[in-house]
């Protein structure tokens, strides 16, 4: 697959919070795909970022479809008002919902894409019974809670198992790679199977973001 016909959801999570809406019009003007919103509780990751006023906010500026990554205890809690915040992909981490099923039926219930993010210690084998009920599985290549962290190398072969498995179970299957995304593994990561990029430092610590945004879709 073409480096093209990848999706790249820069992360807001890196953006300049005193600028959001500028920081929004960037990213309508470049050729990124989603937005990415992280949202951490300070219980299920040692860190805390925002909740929906401020994704509300966003909503009111993004001409693209938000993609929220929810790093939080019992996600179920919060499906509609997510949705009412203005997701449109809605992804749970594995390690957080018990009845994660249930969890998906209800976001898909409410209008939303679903997605399920599993951490670096975590086997892709875990989501077979529930692949073929998602939209998106979010590869974790840190631990989550914080940007600028280093890209752990196992995700290559986690991105080549899971693609494998996809190809039986969900043929249309979008895996999502976040964390420590750049243009050294990003080529690589499409290679082994990921058709969807989150990368929030390299995007909006580099000097020209819209830039840096067409050299990852480029490839
Ligand atoms: C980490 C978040 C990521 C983070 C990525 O917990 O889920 O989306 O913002 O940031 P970088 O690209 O800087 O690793
Ligand atoms: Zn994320």
């Amino acid at each position: 697959m073409k480096n093209k016909n990848v999706i790249i959801a820069p992360s807001i999570l890196a953006s300049d919070f005193a600028n959001l809406q500028s920081e929004c019009e960037m990213l309508n003007n470049s050729e990124a795909d989603w937005f990415h919103i992280d949202v951490m509780d300070g219980v299920f990751v040692p860190n805390i970022s925002f909740g929906m006023p401020v994704i509300k906010a966003i909503k009111k500026h993004a001409k693209k479809p938000m993609d929220v990554h929810l790093m939080i205890v019992q996600p179920e809690r919060y499906i509609k008002d997510f949705k009412e915040a203005g997701a449109d992909i809605l992804t749970v981490h594995l390690e957080a919902s018990t009845h994660l099923h249930r969890t998906i039926q209800e976001i898909k219930k409410a209008g939303m894409k679903a997605g399920v993010s599993i951490n670096p210690h975590t086997s892709v084998t875990l989501l077979e019974d529930i692949l073929a009920e998602i939209d998106l599985v979010l590869i974790m290549s840190v631990n989550p809670g914080f940007g600028g962290q280093s890209f752990i190398e196992n995700t290559y072969s986690k991105v080549e198992e899971l693609r494998e498995m996809a190809s039986v179970l969900n043929p249309e299957l979008i895996i999502e790679v976040d964390g420590g995304v750049n243009s050294n593994n990003a080529k690589e990561l499409v290679a082994a199977g990921a058709n969807a990029l989150v990368a929030g430092s390299f995007v909006f610590k580099s000097e020209n973001p819209a830039q840096t945004i067409s050299s990852l879709k480029k490839g």
